[in-house]
């Protein structure tokens, strides 16, 4: 089996800097040699070269409230072709982050191999924004409104590329960790019926039986549990004190354990097609805590690759 990392050096989705650091450091850390270990063959040629694209874009003023869509859309682009590459030569693909944005470009590579894939997003946030609803204009916060394809998604620069058609049925979507929801996101979730395991399910009925229910979800209650399963990760998903430096924690988040369960069970699944591990943002806080995020984040990655504790 071969992993393909694709590093995405990548803050345009939201205001924060230093998020584009995150995927040069995971790597530092010894990520690639680290998934050697597990048995993998690595392709690591270098991380994306988003400053070429940056510099084909010379204005990038709001649209509507969007902040940076140029810039955005060419990026996600990008990375759509980029894993699309990959998952057609048969490989895994696994992109780290950058900012959750780029999780449009990742999901839609994934999809367009893996036509019946289903999308677990493991985050506090439901990043279900639409051009329409988002508070904040960060396009990290919008990337699920875009793959669903809800109205107001139909908007210039994304529709020069995404589809008009929805990528992802919404039912084929579930979301694990979610505790900070914006009252239009809230809508969306109710209104097109989607699965979301909060904070609170996870406390209430243990984060065995919600990766089962989560499996059994997007797998119709079938008993054959052979969806392909696109992964996407935010570090912010952790706890605070397991995972401090990001762009956008929330208190009350998954423990240790918590998330790398999640990792583990959905790889003795063997029908994982794609991981994103995004959101690692080592230059917020002092270097202790970012050491803390990367070494996290490289453990995150380690269990959804295979390893394990016996
Ligand atoms: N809901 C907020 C927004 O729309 C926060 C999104 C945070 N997203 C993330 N990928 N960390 O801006
Ligand atoms: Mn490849
Ligand atoms: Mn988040
Ligand atoms: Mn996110």
């Amino acid at each position: 089996k071969t992993v393909a990392i694709v590093g995405c050096p990548f803050s345009g989705g939201q205001r924060r800097t230093g998020v584009d650091t995150g995927p040069h450091a995971l790597v530092s850390a010894g990520l690639p040699k680290q998934l050697e270990e597990l048995g993998w063959k690595v392709e690591f040629n270098g991380h994306q070269k988003f400053e070429e694209i940056g510099k084909t874009i010379t204005s990038d003023a709001d649209i509507g409230v969007m902040k940076q869509p140029r810039l955005v859309s060419a990026v996600t682009k990008a990375v759509a072709d980029t894993v699309e590459k990959h998952a057609r030569a048969g490989h895994l693909p696994l992109t780290l982050g950058g900012d959750h944005s780029l999780a449009l470009g990742t999901v839609s590579g994934s999809l367009r191999v893996h036509s019946d894939a289903a999308l677990i997003w493991i985050d506090a946030h439901a990043d279900i924004n639409t051009p329409e609803t988002t508070e904040t204009g960060n396009l990290h916060g919008c990337p699920v409104s875009f793959l669903l394809g809800l109205p107001g998604t139909d908007v210039e620069p994304f529709n020069s590329w995404v589809p008009a058609k929805p990528l992802l049925r919404s039912d084929s979507l579930v979301y694990i960790g979610l505790r900070d929801i914006d009252a239009g996101e809230r809508k969306i979730l109710r209104d097109n019926n989607i699965k979301a395991f909060s904070m609170h399910h996870v406390d209430k009925y243990g984060i065995g039986k919600v990766v089962e229910m989560a499996l059994d979800h997007v797998n119709g209650n079938s008993s054959r549990r052979d969806r392909p399963v696109h992964l996407s990760f935010d570090v912010d998903a952790l706890d605070p004190t397991v995972a401090p430096s990001t762009g956008t924690p929330v208190r009350g988040g998954l423990t240790f354990r918590e998330g790398h369960y999640i990792c583990e069970a959905l790889y003795e699944t063997g029908c994982l097609v794609a991981v994103d591990l995004m959101e690692v943002n080592p230059s917020l806080l002092e270097d202790r805590d970012a050491q803390q995020t990367i070494a996290v984040g490289c453990s995150l990655v380690r269990a959804a690759m295979g390893e394990t504790l016996l």
